[in-house]
């Protein structure tokens, strides 16, 4: 998506929803299942985002097994040597593709530079030319690209897929979904290239936000056709029935290319999400967001696909992890924030156990610590006793300045911060979220190891 946003203070992002966790405290708490079909977006045009080595632990910590990066950036991929769990899709930046499309030495010494050095111990398993620039200026350049990419690969026998990423604005009319056709000049710049995918088998990647398919036609797109939460089909095309914009917006795209001679290619949801602010504000808020993401990723678990592809596993990746605060606001009706859900350091890969009086801790376990009593020890009191028995990480339910002024110096311990909840409503604003940040947080950064942040209980959560 190539909208710009508005830094609105969070950044991450992921649900303990969005991985399928099983914490069956009745047995003593402990087992976790992540559920593996949802990726995520990992975005770096902010200079407000975490070191990537950080963003990469993080992702390993809450069980993330596959990122998108829009470009091959050196330090992400560094950060992901070793970690072959994680597997990477890479694009090549849009303003790349005239000098590729060129010459088919500068694609081979674009490959040799920007992937070469990772093959070794980077699960880098696609590489996608250019980010939703068909149709326009530069589509043309994607279909040599996408060629020259392919030849290279399949002559050194790599397992890495070559492709393209598009968005949905290529298929008017889109509805009813058997009526999805490609426009014109989609036809000219995008039927080739599904054409060559086809051909290699290789995935078509499309971006789908129901949200724009909502504001275009509030008449007649309810809000719980477009956010996953009709319980009962809207209509009817043909046998078909239809529940969910999503996949009526996928059906189209599907329909479309059979239109064109394209049968059978895989497609893969490049980026889906929902903007938790900006844009029509009457749609746009933390909670429809968290609403959109956790039933998108229930829809992938459920594995029904959808009315045109059942019973097919729909693969895809959600956008975005951060707000990043650099996108350029080019052509962009609305400005819109888009967060991933919720998460909660407690239900990340940890867990602990209590037996008696005595806690067993576990390497990566986190405290809840609440302070809202006056029978408690003091907090530096409580802070050595957390050294003492190895604890590694806490969460606090809100900034409290003696608890973070006993962390000062332990880098060992690392916190998760707590807004109020009563003073989210006040924080909707940049301003104010940024405010609240140099009143809250910047006093400890030098010196307290403060890793995220939850606004609200388990709604979102930023690291710095
Ligand atoms: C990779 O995944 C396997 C199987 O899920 C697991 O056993 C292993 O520990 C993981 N390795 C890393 C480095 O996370
Ligand atoms: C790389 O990622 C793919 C797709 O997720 C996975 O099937 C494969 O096992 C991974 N490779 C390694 C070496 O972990
Ligand atoms: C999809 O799965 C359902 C339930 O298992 C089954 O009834 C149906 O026939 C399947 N549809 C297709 C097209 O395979
Ligand atoms: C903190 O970490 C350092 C280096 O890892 C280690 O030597 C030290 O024992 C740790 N201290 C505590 C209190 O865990």
């Amino acid at each position: 998506m190539n909208c710009p946003q508005i830094l609105v203070f969070f950044l991450l992002t992921c649900s303990a929803i969005l991985f399928k966790l099983y914490y069956p405290q009745e047995q003593g708490g402990s087992i976790i299942v992540v559920e593996k079909n949802v990726g995520l977006n990992y975005g770096l045009l902010g200079d407000n985002l975490p070191s990537p080595s950080k963003v990469i632990s993080f992702y390993k910590s809450i069980g993330i097994t596959k990122i998108r990066i829009f470009d091959p950036n050196t330090e992400v991929l560094n950060a992901l040597r070793g970690n072959t769990n994680i597997s990477v899709i890479v694009g090549v930046k849009d303003q790349d593709l005239a000098a590729l499309a060129a010459r088919e030495e500068a694609v081979k010494d674009w490959f040799a530079i920007n992937i070469e050095p990772y093959l070794a111990d980077v699960n880098i398993t696609t590489i996608t030319v250019g980010n939703e620039v068909i149709p326009g200026p530069i589509g043309p350049h994607v279909l040599p690209v996408v060629q020259s990419l392919t030849n290279l690969v399949k002559s050194r026998n790599l397992p890495i897929l070559i492709s393209t990423v598009v968005d949905m604005s290529n298929v008017q009319p889109s509805y009813p979904p058997s009526a999805g056709m490609f426009t014109p000049q989609a036809r000219e710049q995008l039927v080739p290239v599904l054409k060559f995918l086809s051909q290699m088998n290789t995935p078509i990647f499309v971006t789908i936000y129901p949200y724009f398919a909502l504001v275009s036609n509030p008449d007649h797109v309810s809000l719980d056709y477009a956010i996953f939460e009709n319980k009962y089909p809207v209509f009817e095309d043909g046998l078909m029935k239809y529940t969910h914009i999503f996949d009526a917006s996928f059906d189209a795209f599907v329909w479309a290319m059979e239109k064109e001679g394209v049968i059978d290619l895989p497609m893969v949801v490049a980026e889906t999400g929902w903007p938790s602010a900006g844009g029509k504000v009457k749609f746009t808020n933390p909670h429809l967001a968290g609403t959109y993401n956790r039933n998108f990723v229930k829809h992938v678990e459920s594995g029904k696909g959808t009315p045109k592809r059942p019973n097919s596993s729909i693969d895809g990746y959600l956008f975005a992890t951060f707000n990043e605060n650099q996108k350029p606001a080019v052509d962009c009706p609305q400005i819109l924030v888009f967060f991933l859900l919720t998460c909660s350091t407690i239900l990340l890969n940890n867990y602990y156990k209590k037996d008696g009086s005595i806690i067993v801790v576990e390497k990566n376990v986190v405290l809840n610590y609440g302070i809202l009593g006056n029978n408690l020890p003091s907090q530096s009191n409580d802070i050595s006793f957390y050294k003492s028995i190895g604890v590694t990480k806490i969460r606090i339910f809100d900034p409290n300045t003696e608890v973070l002024n006993a962390l000062r110096g332990i880098p060992n311990i690392s916190v998760t911060v707590g807004v109020k909840k009563q003073d989210l409503a006040a924080l909707a604003s940049y301003d104010a979220a940024k405010n609240w940040v140099a009143t809250n947080i910047e006093p400890y950064l030098a010196d307290v190891n403060i890793m995220s942040i939850i606004v609200g209980n388990e709604v979102i959560v930023e690291i710095l």
